[in-house]
């Protein structure tokens, strides 16, 4: 419904992002109307230049506070081939979590020794694919897995350079979906339960690994920096426990990734230089404390890299007003021509987003208006927000939409996930192609006892 007053439309424009002559969104100097009739909707729209300044932010602020700090991107929060080498030509390292992430990172062509190998249940063929390729650290999660890497390794030869990954019982105060941290994680070994101690003595006496360290990751989207600072203690204080009890000192503190980003334009994110202050003097202070050698300190920041620099574009379809019983007495749905399958994360963690119409970003037309997505499903992806009145066939921009949007799509109602397109200066290409309906039914298979 209408909102009393007629005051001007303020929204929130991130990265490249402005408002051009025709009172279009504009991305990477690119309309954003032209893009989602070029390339259809739904739509990612990746921002380079946004990309590429949080790379270059993030190696600043630690390199400048700390020099033996390694930068890699968590491609979880989003990885294709050409991200593989944006993160390359920046020079960070990459953290992959799966056998795929791994593919496509050697795909294209990023140097193994800078890739670090995550996940909590590795499976022998990607193990083994990790060590063919010389990856340069694999993380281990588990006894188990520290046993089949010793083994693979009696069996095959070759060198694994490991870290074990450590839950040091911290609460990051984030969604509970995505804490990491705390002592009840499938994640990790415990410090404090001895867990991690025993990692490590069976790795110093496990010929073929070479144990180089420890990891943690408390938790994502992080708004607050003191469970970093928490996280670091801990971990430096075993750092020092473990020089005690084996006589090794771990040479590489990598403190994970879990920076927070604005998705609304009351969010309040710790900047580049905020989080490098408060690891690096958490960090130097405690190892003074513990008269240990500076280790070479590793981040996996992905959200922080990715997320702002995505914009999702749907084309806006029925707009319904329907009666409700609390206030204001009406609700208007706005149905877009994507939803759960391109983004999932409202349903998962009840994740707020900011959006806008990329046709007519500015005016004084407003609506509180509710957007839903077109599953057979209430996948509402943003409740109760304002925007300009809109009419089928606007074009609605969704913000902040990098991180864990293209990389957790589904084909729910067998809708072809959207295509990514990648934006500098005027120019777009495209980075991953749309699906087609015959993408979809690529797998299938009828079985000859149904022909007929
Ligand atoms: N390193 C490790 C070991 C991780 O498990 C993660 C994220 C990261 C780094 C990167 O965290 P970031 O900087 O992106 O917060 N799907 C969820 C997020 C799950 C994060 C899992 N691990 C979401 O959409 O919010």
């Amino acid at each position: 419904m209408p909102i009393a007053g007629r005051s001007e439309l303020i929204v929130m424009l991130l990265g490249t992002q402005r408002i051009n002559e025709q009172g279009h969104l504009e991305i990477g100097g690119c309309d954003a109307v032209y893009l989602a009739e070029r390339f259809g909707t739904p739509l990612y729209v990746m921002d380079e230049q946004a990309i590429r300044a949080k790379c270059r932010a993030l190696k600043q602020a630690f390199l400048s506070r700390y020099p033996h700090t390694e930068i890699c991107y968590a491609g979880k929060a989003f990885i294709t081939t050409a991200m593989c080498r944006i993160i390359q030509q920046e020079g960070l390292g990459l953290d992959v979590a799966s056998g795929g992430e791994l593919y496509t990172a050697l795909k294209a062509g990023f140097p193994p020794a800078k890739i670090v190998f995550h996940g909590n249940f590795k499976s022998d063929s990607e193990l083994r694919a990790a060590l063919d390729n010389r990856v340069g650290l694999i993380v281990v999660d588990s006894l188990w897995e520290l046993e089949c890497l010793g083994q693979l390794l009696k069996r095959t030869g070759g060198e694994a350079r490991i870290l074990i990954r450590c839950t040091p019982g911290i609460d990051p105060h984030t969604h509970k979906r995505i804490k990491t941290g705390q002592e009840d994680s499938k994640f990790g070994l415990g410090v404090k339960n001895g867990q991690a101690l025993e990692a490590i003595r069976l790795a110093l006496n496990t010929p073929g690994i070479t144990f180089r360290g420890i990891h943690c990751h408390i938790g994502s989207q992080l708004l607050h920096l003191h469970s970093y600072e928490e996280a670091i203690k801990v971990m430096v204080t075993f750092m020092a426990r473990i020089r005690e009890e084996t006589g090794v000192t771990p040479d590489v503190l990598n403190v994970g990734g879990g920076l927070g980003i604005r998705y609304l334009p009351e969010h309040v994110a710790p900047t580049p230089d905020d989080l490098a202050t408060h690891i690096t003097e958490t960090l130097i202070h405690r190892l003074k404390r513990h008269n240990l050698e500076p280790p070479l300190l590793a981040i996996e920041p992905g959200r922080a890299i990715i997320g702002e620099a995505g914009t999702t574009l749907y084309r806006v379809g029925p707009v319904k007003d329907v009666h409700i019983k609390k206030a204001p007495g009406r609700r208007t749905y706005v149905a877009i021509d994507g939803g759960m399958s391109d983004n999932p994360r409202p349903q998962l963690y009840d994740a707020r987003y900011s959006c806008m119409l990329a046709n007519r970003v500015s005016g004084t037309e407003r609506q509180l208006v509710t957007i839903a997505g077109k599953h057979c499903e209430t996948d509402i992806l943003i409740w109760d927000t304002e925007i300009l009145r809109p009419v089928p066939g606007d074009i609605l921009a969704v913000l902040s939409t990098g991180a864990y949007n293209y990389a957790m799509a589904s084909n729910y109602n067998r809708l072809p996930r959207p295509a990514v397109v990648l934006v500098n200066n005027g120019e777009a290409d495209l980075i991953v192609e749309r699906e087609s309906l015959d993408d979809l039914v690529r797998q299938d298979r009828i079985p000859p006892r149904l022909a007929g």
